[in-house]
């Protein structure tokens, strides 16, 4: 039976990941969630596998040696799937010192603990040792929007305190690799969505402020590029590539799926008025009269577009869900989930979304 260390596993994209592996596996691995529980963090996520006997939950912080040296030393720990970090863009400009913190530092401690518990005394590791760095395409700063796109090899340029943060952490993981022979991957990924995402990133705050009639906040022209990808698709490449890629190499993973952000909004709003009964008060709310051009975010990033070429020769990698699927999928989600949107939308939040926008 294999042991994962995931970390940040109650997150967006660690909890999908989750799901997806228990799904796959099923009693044949076990899960160890590390897991510090910020803001974006919930423990609702993983409610079904609270009382697993192959799932385990601490909540601590990845910065803490005493702790993760104390899980690799009580647990044989094959796999580390490194999820944890802060992830919001505006939050790095308005706070970049926990991003540094966390997803610079933290990562350094990951990387220590991990060798330290793994490392032989010639400098070997045990066969099936595997660490994945899940990092962004933000790394690689910003395309043109008449063309090109990220590879694997494209210099890094990261213009957010979140994606120098990421970046920061990519050099680490690669000095480990190539210092000390540390059995890792790199995966760089474009934007998710899908289930379970906080509403601070644009398609559930999109959603959410919909369905309550509140202005949908554009920022500059909404004509941003991004690539966006369905979680379980991303969740499925981890996989592989923990499985069946090559150590130490890097692979990009993204949707061939761009749009502008003003697109997005408009598809959002398109399906919340095909999916919503007739008889649900909130359809008076969804229109695209909401729609609301505001202050654009400093250094905002133009386009990210991922050539995933490497991914699909390497390990036949492809996404399986079409945007205009994952949307419908992802909407019929929130519709459903009414009380997990209210539980992560009460206090905090409101007070982040105020700060956030209100001089927008
Ligand atoms: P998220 O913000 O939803 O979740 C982050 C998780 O990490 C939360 O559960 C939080 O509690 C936990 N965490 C934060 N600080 C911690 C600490 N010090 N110790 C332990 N746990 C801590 O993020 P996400 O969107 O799920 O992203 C997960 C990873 O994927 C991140 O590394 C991010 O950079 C990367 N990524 C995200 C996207 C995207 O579109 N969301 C795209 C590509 C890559
Ligand atoms: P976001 O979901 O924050 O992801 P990232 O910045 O990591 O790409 O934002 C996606 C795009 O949507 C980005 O171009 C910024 C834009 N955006 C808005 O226009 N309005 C919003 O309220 C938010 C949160 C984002």
């Amino acid at each position: 039976m294999r042991t994962y260390l995931v970390t940040g596993g109650a997150g967006f994209i660690g909890s999908n990941y989750i799901h997806y592996m228990f799904e796959k596996y099923g009693g044949d691995i076990r899960i160890i969630n590390l897991d510090a529980l910020t803001y974006a963090g919930n423990p609702e996520n993983l409610k079904e596998f609270e009382n697993a006997e192959n799932y385990t939950f601490v909540k601590g912080d990845i910065c803490d040696r005493e702790l993760v040296t104390k899980i690799f030393a009580e647990n044989d720990i094959d796999r580390v799937v490194h999820f944890a970090a802060e992830s919001h863009v505006d939050r790095s400009i308005v706070d970049p010192g926990v991003f540094v913190q966390t997803n610079v530092l933290g990562t350094a401690n990951m990387l220590n603990c991990a060798r330290a518990a793994w490392e032989k005394a010639d400098g070997s590791y045990p066969e099936g040792k595997r660490f994945l760095h899940v990092s962004t395409d933000e790394v690689y700063g910003s395309l043109p929007e008449d063309g090109g796109y990220f590879y694997e090899t494209t210099p890094y340029a990261p213009h957010s305190p979140y994606s120098a943060s990421k970046a920061g952490s990519d050099m680490l993981v690669r000095a480990y690799m190539d210092t000390y022979h540390f059995p890792a991957n790199i995966t760089n990924c474009s934007n998710n969505y899908g289930p379970y995402q906080f509403p601070e990133k644009l398609i559930p705050l999109m959603i959410n402020n919909a369905l309550h009639g509140k202005k949908l906040p554009v920022y500059g022209d909404g004509k941003n590029v991004r690539d966006w990808l369905y979680v379980r698709d991303h969740a499925r490449a981890i996989d592989l590539v923990q499985e069946e890629g090559k150590l130490f190499e890097t692979y990009n993973v993204g949707g061939h799926n761009e749009k502008q952000n003003i697109e997005i909004v408009e598809i959002i709003i398109d399906t919340l008025l095909e999916e919503l009964p007739v008889d649900d008060p909130r359809r008076a709310n969804v229109s695209r009269d909401l729609i609301s051009y505001v202050e654009d975010r400093k250094g905002h990033d133009r386009r990210y577009a991922i050539a995933a070429d490497k991914i699909r020769e390497a390990v036949g990698w492809e996404p399986e869900t079409c945007f205009k699927e994952g949307i419908r999928l992802t909407i019929r989600w929130y519709l459903a989930h009414g009380e997990w949107m209210e539980h992560v939308t009460s206090g905090d939040y409101q007070k982040y979304y105020e700060s956030m926008y209100a001089n927008r």
